[in-house]
């Protein structure tokens, strides 16, 4: 899909804030930092659906060890634009976690709990290791205190599509990544 300057959708508006170009250089560097963090080890990449899909599609192509993958999917947004702070869990884990290596993939962290939800969860299933890994990260807005190991870009509080976020469901597939003008 093509990346105008500006996206209108219903009547918001949004503009570009990381460039295809600019997610696809700092991909790969994440890439190279997990690849070699975890040399000799093959981890799971579980990915947070549906938002991680096209960042965990990407980052695993990067990536120069071998790994798995696997999905779980919860939701803490439902179709607005403010997060519930409640977290359903639609789908769960597939691969079995205990005692391996898990790097949890997940396009942005904003309030952090979706974050501290998995990995309570997580760890209930002694995995040899966790991590996490986000292709984005609201500053100042989490309201639980985590550490993310793995981070793509520090973005401003605004709310953010493209590239596997949605809004209403939508823009999933556009290329990078778009701002709401306020
Ligand atoms: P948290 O639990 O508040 O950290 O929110 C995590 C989830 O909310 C993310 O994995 C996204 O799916 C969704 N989310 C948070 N901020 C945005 C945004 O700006 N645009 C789209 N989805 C978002
Ligand atoms: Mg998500």
């Amino acid at each position: 899909m093509k990346t105008p300057k500006i996206l209108k959708v219903d009547d918001l508006q949004f503009q570009i804030l990381i460039s295809a170009e600019d997610l696809h250089r700092r991909i790969e560097e994440l890439a190279e930092e997990i690849s070699r963090d975890y040399e000799g080890r093959v981890p799971i990449m579980v990915g947070v659906l549906n938002g991680a899909v096209i960042f965990l599609a990407d980052l695993i192509r990067y990536m120069s060890i071998d790994c798995e993958i696997d999905f779980i999917k919860i939701s803490s947004y439902g179709n607005a634009r403010v997060s519930s702070g409640e977290i359903t869990m639609i789908k769960d884990f597939s691969a079995d976690l205990h005692g391996r290596d898990i790097v949890v993939v997940e396009d942005i962290v904003d309030s952090g709990l979706s974050v501290q939800y998995l990995k309570r969860r997580i760890l209930n299933m002694k995995p040899a290791s966790l991590k996490f890994v986000s292709l984005l990260v609201k500053r100042g807005t989490a309201k639980v205190d985590l550490s993310i190991d793995y981070v793509g870009f520090e973005i401003e509080d605004k709310f953010v599509i493209g590239y596997g976020l949605d809004y209403k469901q939508q823009k999933r597939n556009v290329n990078a990544i778009y701002q709401l003008v306020e």
